[in-house]
């Protein structure tokens, strides 16, 4: 069996080459994917880290919050990304409730994704309340990725999606989920000197998405930042292409082909 060392990583990106990152003072790039050939094209443009995010019931599905999409739902999304990545590491959410319910429902949902999916870790929300979960669910052997800041699972307690500003309750839940056996922390929301000091309070990888830039990685849900959503488009969402006009402008271009009688031409017919 290859060993792999510090020299000699493998090609995958894993939890210790994230934390060698981190060690190196290096930059993680993570993005969502909830399909074959999203997650195809991320992996080939070199993202770190592919997320088979629950946010998937509200870009994909069209719900107005991520709490309706199923565990099923997730296995059946997280099976066509962990076929397409071959280099990115691929984190797939857990979905309400399955890290709200008793902690052994947590561990079989993470079994589920190590086993009927190709895909390697899980991320949960929640910080030092979530400590003991965490805790099981890696000693059972699957790797977990801590969900601190906004926790869009909690929506309807929060009363909305708000920036969160409790520095001391932050610091403590990054801590707890890093001392609990998480890989990695993604922090949503925060000022950018919470999310500085967040980093500063934690040696485990921090990935931020509305957390400024003094974290060890960003990520951002793909559909906003390629421009493929309609819906409301957070403030700190950098959007890097059109999609949405660019899939329109074909449909539209094929629509009045067809009404011309331009399409198909010999050429695109069979003899
Ligand atoms: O589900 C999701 O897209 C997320 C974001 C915070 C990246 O968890």
């Amino acid at each position: 069996m290859a060993v792999s060392t510090s020299e000699n990583l493998p090609a995958r990106v894993t939890t210790r080459s994230l934390q060698k990152i981190r060690k190196d003072g290096g930059n993680i790039s993570m993005l969502t994917a909830y399909d074959y050939p999203t997650a195809e094209v991320l992996d080939e443009a070199g993202i770190d880290i592919l997320l088979v995010g629950d946010s998937l019931a509200m870009v994909v599905q069209g719900h107005d919050t991520t709490l309706s999409v199923t565990m099923d739902d997730m296995i059946y999304h997280a099976k066509m990304v962990g076929r397409a990545a071959k280099r990115s590491m691929v984190v797939v959410d857990l979905p309400f409730p399955e890290g709200q319910l008793e902690i052994m429902r947590s561990v079989e949902a993470g079994a589920r994704v190590l086993k009927e999916t190709t895909c390697h870790a899980v991320k949960l929300e929640g910080g030092a309340e979530q400590a003991k979960r965490i805790e099981t669910i890696v000693t059972a052997g699957i790797p977990v990725m801590a969900h601190v800041g906004l926790r869009p699972q909690n929506i309807h307690v929060d009363g909305g999606y708000r920036v969160q500003r409790d520095l001391p309750t932050l610091i403590e839940d990054a801590k707890a989920a890093e001392q609990a056996g998480a890989f990695a922390v993604l922090v949503e929301c925060v000022p950018s000197d919470v999310g500085q000091a967040i980093t500063e309070a934690v040696k485990v990888p921090t990935i931020g998405i509305g957390a400024g830039p003094h974290m060890t990685g960003q990520v951002l849900v793909t559909h906003d930042m390629i421009g493929f959503n309609s819906g409301y488009l957070p403030s700190f969402v950098r959007q890097y292409s059109d999609v949405r006009t660019t899939i329109r402008d074909a449909a539209v271009a094929y629509r009045k082909s067809i009404d011309t009688g331009d399409f198909p031409t010999k050429q695109e017919s069979f003899r």
